[in-house]
């Protein structure tokens, strides 16, 4: 099984080519153009440029995907495209375009679930993660935990009910005058505190920590971060060593939820197998923290995985091969994850 996938949700423009067999899931070929240091200048996305972006990048992107494999057009078995959630703008070009090549090339077409998709950055390779096993994605806009019973099969059980871990990091970092995008940079801080200190004295609040849910909620830390800023005063912002502490305390507490809520929900479902996903799931000190509080499996992808790509939309229709008559198929920035039963 052949598989192109298309991704466009955001300021990614991303084609890859995946192949199913019976050793698991290979990458052909992964092409990504970012529109991030474009991004960059104005401190964060906007809309209608990344969608320009977008159309920009699509063609030469797909063309770039196929030749560096020597494959067809012919070859395919499918082509896969990020549905929703995302930008419209964005999201429309990646839809418009799969519909028309899988009408001009008569191949299938299999619309993707943008955070289903981010899970099965999992399934590359030989070491795939064994259901039952509990999902854990933070990415920019997301932060939800589920229960996968198997492909296509999950329970929703948390999320985050304002804002998603990412946003909480990059928020933060705007505020500590780091530069876009924010929770790497954060976090390189952080990094860099702890290491010439052993912890962050500034305690920061860990919302909805104790409160027996599977739910986020990090509004109120972002608020935190902002009413610390100010007390320290504007010459926080000339003290080196002091915003890599504040980092610290942030990306303790933003960890400390992650790791505590997701370790919480395998004992409860007595599950065995945690995998993670979204650009958040890069960051080190999750990582760390998951390993060392859970003692089953951790499954992560490697960073280029983890952030918006097309090998994990391709994956996904591998595993979950719907195809539905392209004049069907609509771009839908809205879409959830909500309990499958199928
Ligand atoms: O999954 P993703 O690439 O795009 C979305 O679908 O949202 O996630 C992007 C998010 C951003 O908020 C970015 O700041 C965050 O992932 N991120 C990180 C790290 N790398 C990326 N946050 C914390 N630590 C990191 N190392
Ligand atoms: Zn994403």
């Amino acid at each position: 099984m052949l598989i192109l996938g298309l991704e466009t949700s955001c300021d990614e423009t991303a084609a890859a080519i995946v192949q199913k067999d019976r050793d698991g899931v290979k990458i052909l070929s992964n092409v990504v153009a970012s529109s991030q240091s474009i991004m960059a200048k104005y401190g964060g996305v906007i809309p209608e440029q990344a969608a320009r972006e977008q159309l920009k990048s699509i063609i030469p992107v797909i063309t770039e995907a196929l030749e560096q494999t020597q494959l067809t057009p012919k070859d395919l078995d499918g082509i896969a495209v990020t549905q929703g959630p995302g930008l419209i703008g964005s999201l429309l070009v990646g839809v418009e375009t799969a519909k028309t090549l899988s009408l001009v090339w008569e191949k299938p077409l299999i619309p993707v679930n943008h955070l289903e998709a981010h899970f099965y950055a999992n399934w590359i390779g030989e070491d795939q993660p064994s259901f039952p096993c509990i999902g854990l994605l933070v990415s920019g806009g997301h932060s939800d935990l589920v229960l996968f019973s198997d492909h296509n099969k999950y329970q929703y059980i948390g999320g985050t009910r304002d804002d998603a871990a990412g946003e909480c990091f990059d928020k933060s970092a705007r505020v500590l005058g780091l530069p876009y995008p924010g929770g790497p940079n954060l976090s390189k801080k952080a990094t860099e505190f702890r290491a010439m200190n052993s912890q962050s004295k500034m305690i920061l609040p860990r919302p909805m920590l104790n409160d027996g849910s599977f739910d986020f909620s990090f509004s109120g830390l972002k608020t935190a971060v902002i009413n610390l800023v100010k007390d320290l005063g504007p010459q926080l912002l000339e003290n080196n060593d002091q915003v890599a502490e504040v980092c610290a305390a942030i990306e303790d507490a933003i960890v400390e939820v992650l790791v505590k809520k997701t370790v919480r929900a395998a004992q409860i479902y007595n599950i065995d197998t945690i995998i993670v996903s979204g650009g958040v799931a890069t960051n080190q000190t999750l990582s760390k923290e998951l390993s060392k509080n859970f003692h089953g499996r951790v499954l992560i992808p490697p960073p280029y995985l983890c952030t918006d790509n097309a090998v994990m939309v391709a994956s996904c229709a591998l595993f979950n091969y719907q195809a539905i008559d392209p004049l069907k198929v609509e771009a839908n920035p809205n879409l959830s994850l909500m309990t499958k039963e199928a």
